[in-house]
């Protein structure tokens, strides 16, 4: 298969520096990049920076003989999967709004019919100035895509909207505009994620250990393969994922209406640590420090996979997780027999494991069919394996 291709348009702007991360960002995602610089980008970035992190060629001319010969302007957008103008700097976005063709780089957004983000990066007055909204309408209006600008201090030492995105935020959304040519689309899938906050009085609450890592990153695949994402969320400190329907919960009950909410889906994922137990009843104002400790009884609360597993509306494929700190392929088996789901992704969180709020994780994929034990990997890559299998598994269902 061909890798994903990218065609970045280098402005002239101080923000050109994050340009090299975004190159970096894409490589390692194993998304190629083809650059453009403009004249006026050759002030801060070097040709020979952009062309060592990109391993290619750096186009620059529009009348360059050898460029010409093997790549012109209109071979360099067929090839691309989608154009990136970052930084898109006022000049840049007031070339494009009004068809203007006199560089390569303005050429090239004039011949492609691919699809084109802009990353702005300006002085905030010029953001503001009445032209450039203009502008930025007009190219929404033509179908361009938007990624920032971020408030902030800025180089020329005023604050407010016109700081360039950073390159991961950049990222994000051009995974998920690659997306809606990928493996997934029209697929719709939920992803539970974190954990649930079960509250014993208004400060006090019990918990399950979950950074939310995990069923985040399945989120950011399933939008970068092109699924329709909703992605049910107990309390984290994680950024959204762009591209996906965000559905924020605290408790195991809301969680369970949040996801029903959601249905039907095609896939639904069951990452989120949710408590077993509630509190039977909620103290409505703040437990005294009495002379013992108090006594709290514990109702049961729903088990979100099971019931979805098991009511109406199950979805196509329902994967549910299995943390555990012992006999993992036994309890995972057991818990798919349990629960009703089709497959579930086993893991050790023994505290030894480092997996519990860590980057990495190491899973074994148990299926009616089998055990599959994975190799070590970043929980993002988990996610990408994940969703190339539930890619195959929906295409030979259907
Ligand atoms: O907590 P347990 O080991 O049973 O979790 C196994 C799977 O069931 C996980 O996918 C988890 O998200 C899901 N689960 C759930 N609702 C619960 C408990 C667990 O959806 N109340």
């Amino acid at each position: 298969m061909r890798s994903q291709q990218i065609l970045l348009i280098i402005g002239g702007g101080i923000a050109a520096y994050k340009s090299l991360e975004l190159i970096r960002l894409l490589a390692r995602d194993g998304i190629a990049v083809r650059t453009i610089l403009t004249r006026a980008g050759e002030e801060f970035v070097t040709p020979l920076s952009l062309a060592a992190l990109s391993r290619a060629p750096v186009h620059r001319d529009l009348f360059s003989l050898t460029d010409e010969a093997q790549m012109g302007h209109i071979e360099l957008s067929r090839a691309a999967d989608l154009v990136v103008v970052a930084p898109a700097t006022a000049d840049l976005m007031a070339k494009a709004a009004s068809g203007e063709a006199n560089d390569l780089a303005t050429t090239t957004l004039l011949a492609t019919d691919k699809p084109v983000l802009m990353a702005p990066a300006m002085n905030v007055r010029m953001w503001q100035h009445p032209a450039t909204q203009r502008n930025l309408a007009r190219l929404k209006a033509d179908g361009v895509s938007f990624v920032g600008p971020e408030d902030g201090a800025m180089a020329c030492g005023e604050f407010g909207p016109g700081r360039m995105a950073e390159p991961p935020a950049i990222l994000e959304v051009i995974r998920s505009l690659m997306g809606a040519q990928g493996q997934l689309k029209g697929i719709k899938a939920l992803v539970t994620a974190g954990p649930t906050h079960e509250p014993l009085d208004p400060v006090r609450y019990i918990a399950n250990r979950s950074s939310g890592r995990q069923g985040y990153a399945i989120a950011r695949a399933l939008v970068a393969a092109g699924a329709q994402t909703t992605l049910i969320s107990g309390p984290v400190n994680l950024p959204a994922v762009a591209g996906a329907r965000l559905l924020s919960v605290e408790t195991a009950e809301q969680m369970l209406a949040a996801t029903r909410e959601a249905l039907p889906v095609d896939v639904a994922i069951f990452c989120a640590a949710v408590a077993d137990w509630r509190a039977e009843s909620v103290a409505e104002q703040k437990l005294k420090k009495t002379p013992g400790p108090p006594t709290l009884r514990f109702a049961a609360n729903p088990d979100i996979l099971a019931t979805i597993s098991r009511g109406p509306h199950r979805p196509r494929l329902v994967i549910g997780f299995a943390a555990e700190t012992q006999a993992i392929v036994a309890h995972g088996k057991d818990k798919l027999a349990r629960k009703g789901c089709d497959w579930i992704l086993a893991n050790d969180v023994s505290p030894s494991s480092g997996v519990m709020g860590g980057t990495h994780n190491r899973v074994h994929l148990i299926t009616a069919r089998g055990d599959e034990e994975w190799p070590e990997l970043d929980k993002a890559e988990v996610a990408t394996r994940l969703v190339a299998r539930i890619a195959t598994a929906l295409q030979g269902a259907s």
